[in-house]
């Protein structure tokens, strides 16, 4: 079995709303609501779902860009909720975002040298100029780039070549798990799809692993291991992309599937329509957040439903989980 990187626990994410002229708290919308994910070392994690599900926030809180409201989380056995300030800035090297708008992402008036190579004075991964520059010249040829783009600003590149060196920045400190947050999805698609191979290459060659949040399909069937499936801040359904594509379980995960456009005109496939609109994350349904959508609901369903588990044997045990009364 292999190494377990990242496990998270329960993980909770509130943000509070508040009104009035006192600002005083009226609720909270449960962006993310106690949801449980594994990665293991080397693997590819797909987290998918609507807008507004709670993906980023998920994958935000998980790596404690964003302090979650409750849960636990391990990074390579560490708790990584508990860390001092000190033991946070020594993980952030093991641990790196990669954001959908690479122009945003990047400061307009910092030259890619000093993009990519202020983390590494940072934390001491080089001593000096001349090091800096030998090490900003090595990661731009991973990324694909040429030495000699390195005083040059983030205007002067195109969007592919931003998300290159977004993902520079990201594999500068040498990490072990990268959170890519829609990371391809505002590039067009040849370009996405060299992106998707530069990321597929350094996860061999740099040994990374990704949480890779989308809400395009295809590509997670593509690239992922593993697919973890979010509705209104919970997870309906775990399994490997495998199984989850040919063999969704989750009454969400099969509408969700079935809006994914058909890859041959011949190919059989009906669209689930589902009824209304997904419910506001400030007053969510109880029991399973999908029933006032979910063509199969049962009065049960308002209840805990029960979380059924298959092992999957191909996976080397790994089970498919979901949490539904269905069979
Ligand atoms: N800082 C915040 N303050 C208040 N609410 C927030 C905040 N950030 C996110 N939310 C809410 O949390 C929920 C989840 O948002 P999140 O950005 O995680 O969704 P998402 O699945 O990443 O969506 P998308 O696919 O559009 O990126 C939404 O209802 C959103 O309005
Ligand atoms: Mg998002």
């Amino acid at each position: 079995m292999k190494e377990v990187l990242l496990k998270v626990r329960g993980l909770k994410k509130y943000f509070p709303v508040l009104s009035g002229l006192f600002r005083r708290q009226v609720g909270s919308v449960k962006a993310v609501d106690g949801i449980d994910f594994t990665i293991h070392s080397g693997e590819v994690l797909g987290m998918v779902g609507e807008s507004g599900c709670g993906k980023s926030t998920a994958g935000r809180a998980a790596i404690r860009l964003i302090e979650p409201t409750a849960g636990h989380v391990t990074f390579l056995g560490q708790d990584l909720l508990t860390l001092s300030k000190q033991q946070m800035k020594e993980m952030r090297k093991k641990v790196q975002i990669v954001f959908q708008d690479p122009y945003a992402s990047l400061n307009p008036r910092k030259t890619v040298r000093e993009s990519i190579g202020e983390a590494l004075l940072y934390h001491g991964l080089v001593s000096n100029k001349q090091e800096q520059t030998e090490r900003v010249a090595e990661i731009l040829h991973q990324i694909g780039l040429q030495p000699d783009v390195m005083n040059r600003y983030p205007h002067q590149f195109s969007g592919g070549q931003q998300q290159r060196i977004c993902i520079g920045r990201a594999i500068a400190l040498n990490p072990r798990l990268i959170v890519c947050d829609e990371a391809v999805s505002a590039l067009d698609v040849s370009v996405q799809a060299q992106i998707l191979n530069l990321l597929a290459e350094l996860k061999e060659k740099l040994g990374l692993s990704y949480l890779f949040i989308s809400h395009d399909l295809s590509i997670v069937r593509h690239i992922c291991d593993r697919v973890v499936v979010l509705y209104l801040g919970k997870v309906m359904e775990s399994a490997s992309a495998e199984e989850l594509f040919s063999n969704p379980k989750h009454p969400y995960t099969q509408a969700l599937l079935s809006a994914v456009p058909k890859s041959h005109p011949h190919e059989k496939k009906t669209r689930i329509m589902l009824k209304g609109e997904i419910p506001s994350a400030l007053n969510p349904p109880s029991g399973c957040p999908f029933r006032t959508r979910c063509p199969y609901a049962q009065p049960i369903c308002a209840e805990t439903p029960p979380v059924k588990i298959v092992t999957d044997k191909k996976t080397g045990g790994q089970d498919h989980t979901y949490h539904c009364i269905l069979d």
